[in-house]
């Protein structure tokens, strides 16, 4: 049986996939800048997805690369300059691949609970804050080729849904904020623009 010169298992095939999509991306991985706040693209919502092209879906790739060179564990589209209802979620940080997680025109269908835990934001670097989020969510999205599909997480992965689906509304984390805190933070931005750190 000429086991040496064919992939046998469907496992082995798509390892042979896999190193060859990872072999391509090392070559050209495309990084987009992440913009910050005060960027007027972070305060708009993003227009919804219609179009599932295969321009999407390196889109998403390059979005993967983007946030994992910026050292994120998510990145909506808003953030690289396209106002689009699109972001990628990877709460272990490439440990675990079944973590990496497409939502295209997300929408939250179901929540339960309040948890309360510090968030941080690559379009607001160097601030970290608590914010209340709902314990439980259940979010209907679409993939990449356009299908439907529901998620549901707590903790750590409903904060990052519950956060990446803020931006697609042009919402920020310091919008979570109570009025005293949020103006704290905003003051101190304003200083590290002044130093020329932001
Ligand atoms: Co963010």
């Amino acid at each position: 049986m000429p086991t040496d010169t064919k992939l046998d298992t469907a496992a082995e095939r798509r390892l042979a996939r896999q190193t060859t999509r990872d072999a391509v991306r090392k070559t050209a991985p495309k990084l987009h800048e992440v913009i910050k706040y005060p960027h007027p693209i972070l305060m708009k919502k993003g227009e919804p997805v219609t179009e599932f092209t295969p321009d999407l879906a390196q889109l998403v790739e390059e979005m993967f690369d983007s946030m994992y060179a910026a050292e994120g564990i998510g990145l909506a589209a808003p953030q690289i300059s396209i106002s689009k209802q699109i972001t990628v979620i990877d709460i272990s940080f490439k440990e675990r691949p079944e973590d990496k997680l497409v939502l295209i025109n997300p929408e939250v269908i179901d929540r339960r609970g309040k948890q309360v835990e510090e968030e941080g934001c690559l379009s607001l670097p160097e601030i970290h804050e608590k914010v209340q989020r709902d314990a439980w969510v259940k979010v209907r999205a679409q993939n990449v080729k356009g299908e439907f599909f529901e998620v549901e997480g707590t903790e750590l992965l409903a904060r990052a849904m519950l956060h990446e689906i803020d931006h697609l509304h042009g919402i920020l984390f310091i919008d979570r904020l109570s009025r005293l805190k949020r103006d704290l933070v905003l003051r101190r931005i304003k200083k590290l623009q002044k130093n020329g750190d932001w």
